[in-house]
């Protein structure tokens, strides 16, 4: 990808900006400069978007309305830092763009297989102000638009469909291969076998859906094998992107070298106690029964550099050994 300056750096939905934070600091010890890189946030909270300029700027402020930005800032080292509400807005240049827990909060859609075909769940409310599912009658646009090839349901009875994930994942696939750069998606989810898989917690508990509406967290699980689809090419596509993965959290980390990273934060450990809290989050993070398995990592590159990565296929996505055996 050439030197990869000037860089942006694209987070969408940053949370409380603690990859960022981790981000900035080993961007500093490659060598990148402020003039090199500027940071575009897409966040759509208007409460994380202040913990966010709190925790990465020294200064920052609101912006006029003629800006595509909403709010803009500047760390302690002069890299820029600029918030949009939409991804549309982010400047079309050479970008990084992730994506950590950003699609499982996106709305979906919801359907159940009948004898008459695919019907919508949708939701109602009763006389007592109580919300609840109800089964469409009729086919809906969204059962029309939505579930058709190369969507292939298998021999699900239900399905979930997040129109907007979709999108965004075909418009990142567009950026990238227009604009160069890559996108990495980090997520809860699956591969499409499952159908049902929305769910809210509260207060680190799940709870029902429809129960506190506005009080809950609400998620479902990412379908990744229909954002592989959105990204890749379809007959009569343009641009679109090389899709690797997904891969499970726990082969994604180990094949970065997650063991030798662990051993190195162990050995500068100061305390037992310090060891057994390293170890415990290392374990959650690779543990097939915690997030090892059910979190997963999907990457998007520009559809140019198919011969390259045949080449040299991205670490983290490939077996080591049948790499080495490969070259
Ligand atoms: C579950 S949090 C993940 C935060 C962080 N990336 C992490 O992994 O800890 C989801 C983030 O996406 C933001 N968000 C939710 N819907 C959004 C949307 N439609 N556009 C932009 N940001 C959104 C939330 O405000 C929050 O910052």
């Amino acid at each position: 990808m050439g030197s990869g300056k000037p860089l942006q750096l694209v987070e969408l939905g940053p949370g409380n900006g603690t990859l960022l934070v981790d981000f900035l600091r080993v961007m500093n010890r490659l060598g990148y400069k402020p003039e090199d890189l500027s940071i575009h946030l897409v966040e759509i909270s208007e409460t994380m978007q202040m913990l966010q300029a709190q925790r990465l700027c020294i200064t920052h402020k609101a912006t006029n309305i003629e800006s595509p930005y909403y709010y803009e800032g500047q760390t302690i080292s002069g890299i820029k830092v600029y918030w949009y509400n939409d991804l549309k807005k982010v400047p079309n240049n050479f970008s990084w763009y992730m994506a950590h827990e950003f699609f499982d909060v996106l709305p979906i859609h919801k359907f159940e297989k009948t004898e008459d075909g695919w019907r919508e769940l949708l939701i109602d409310m009763d006389e007592n102000g109580k919300l609840y599912y109800r089964i469409s009658g009729k086919e809906t646009q969204s059962s029309k638009v939505l579930i058709r090839p190369p969507l292939d349901a298998g021999d699900r009875t239900e399905l979930e469909i997040s129109a907007r994930s979709l999108g965004i994942a075909r418009q990142l696939a567009q950026r990238v291969d227009q604009h160069g750069g890559l996108v990495l998606i980090a997520d809860y989810g699956h591969e499409g076998e499952k159908g049902d898989t929305f769910r809210a917690f509260h207060k680190h508990k799940v709870v029902n859906p429809l129960e506190n509406p506005g009080e809950c967290d609400l998620t479902a699980d990412v379908d990744f094998s229909q954002l592989r689809i959105a990204a890749s090419k379809t007959p009569g596509d343009e641009n679109y992107a090389i899709v690797a993965g997904p891969v499970k959290q726990k082969d994604f980390l180990e094949r970065l070298q997650a063991k030798a990273r662990l051993q190195v934060l162990m050995d500068n450990a100061k305390t037992e106690e310090e060891k057994e809290k390293i170890k415990s989050a290392y374990e959650m993070l690779v543990d097939p029964k915690k997030m090892g398995e059910r979190f997963k990592f999907l990457a998007f590159y520009p559809s140019t550099m198919g011969p390259i990565l045949e080449k040299f296929p991205p670490l983290g996505f490939v077996n080591e050994k049948e790499n080495a055996t490969e070259k």
